[in-house]
């Protein structure tokens, strides 16, 4: 890693991701939005912490993640950057906060930056943001970009569904890639894209990708952190692998606090003064 400190907190820095992709390192990122669960993932050694505006559908509750908002990523933001010591801390940027013009997204993502601590910003799109994101490298914030499933265009999109399965949609992407990797993004996410697609362009292009329902073949993985803990046990997509089962853990205990608080077991000696 990095020989030299890091500005923020973490030591991963946005260059280790092009030498971890030039060493075949695999790149492991998860998204939190607290600072206890951030802490939680930086001990288990993740690379990078992305704030994901999945929090407003995920923790929120809403049905997309377009309500997300410039003042709710920077709160979940500044928790999570608390707990994240090690891991390269990045804020996705919420819908309409990059869209409209070059000076609304300079001034949105130098505000993420400068009021969070995150070491980088993620905007969903391809060719179409690219000069945006050449923009924000050109002033020092690093950008990494968002191809194939964009779920801020899920309604433009038709629904949640795979990219890319057609040769000229999967051509659209390369190019997208190719666009991001040229304006100096230092990573691309890979959304919902067909293995073989993700592959090719994972091996073809130098800017390190970071899949998600996209394969092995890209140069990092990500995955949402309530789903693969099993905490959003209502969300079950193919691509989703759970490495735990804590929507059961969390109704089993509080069900048994509340059983033990009713039948008057709790709190007995042993928890009181
Ligand atoms: O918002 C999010 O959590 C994301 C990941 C799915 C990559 O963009």
């Amino acid at each position: 890693m990095s020989p030299t400190p890091s500005p923020n907190n973490s030591s991963v820095t946005t260059r280790d991701f092009l030498a971890m992709k030039q060493a075949k390192k695999i790149i492991v990122a998860v998204t939190a939005y607290d600072a206890l669960f951030g802490r939680l993932v930086d001990e288990a050694g993740v690379d990078c912490v992305l704030v994901g505006d999945s929090v407003n559908q995920v923790l929120c509750g809403e049905p997309s993640t377009l309500s997300a908002t410039v003042e709710q990523m920077i709160y979940h933001a500044r928790a999570v950057r608390r707990g994240v010591k090690r891991a390269l801390l990045v804020v996705d940027m919420p819908f309409l906060s990059y869209q409209v013009n070059r000076d609304e997204a300079l001034r949105n993502c130098g505000r993420v930056m400068k009021e969070t601590g995150a070491q980088a910003v993620k905007l969903e799109g391809g060719a179409n943001i690219a000069e945006t994101a050449r923009a924000l490298v050109d002033i020092g914030i690093p950008v990494m970009g968002h191809v194939g499933l964009t779920p801020q265009s899920v309604h433009a999109l038709g629904g949640y569904r795979v990219q890319g399965k057609s040769e000229d949609s999967a051509r659209r992407m390369t190019t997208d890639v190719a666009a991001l990797e040229e304006a100096g993004c230092f990573s691309v996410v890979l959304e919902l894209v067909p293995a073989a697609v993700a592959a090719k362009i994972s091996a073809e292009r130098a800017i390190p990708t970071i899949g998600i329902g996209a394969g092995a073949g890209c140069d990092g993985q990500v995955l949402v952190l309530p789903d693969l803990l099993g905490l959003n046990d209502t969300f079950s997509p193919k691509f989703l692998k759970r490495y735990a089962a804590m929507a059961d853990d969390v109704r089993g205990a509080v069900g048994r606090f509340a059983d033990e608080v009713r039948r008057g077991v709790f709190p007995d000696a042993d928890h009181s003064f």
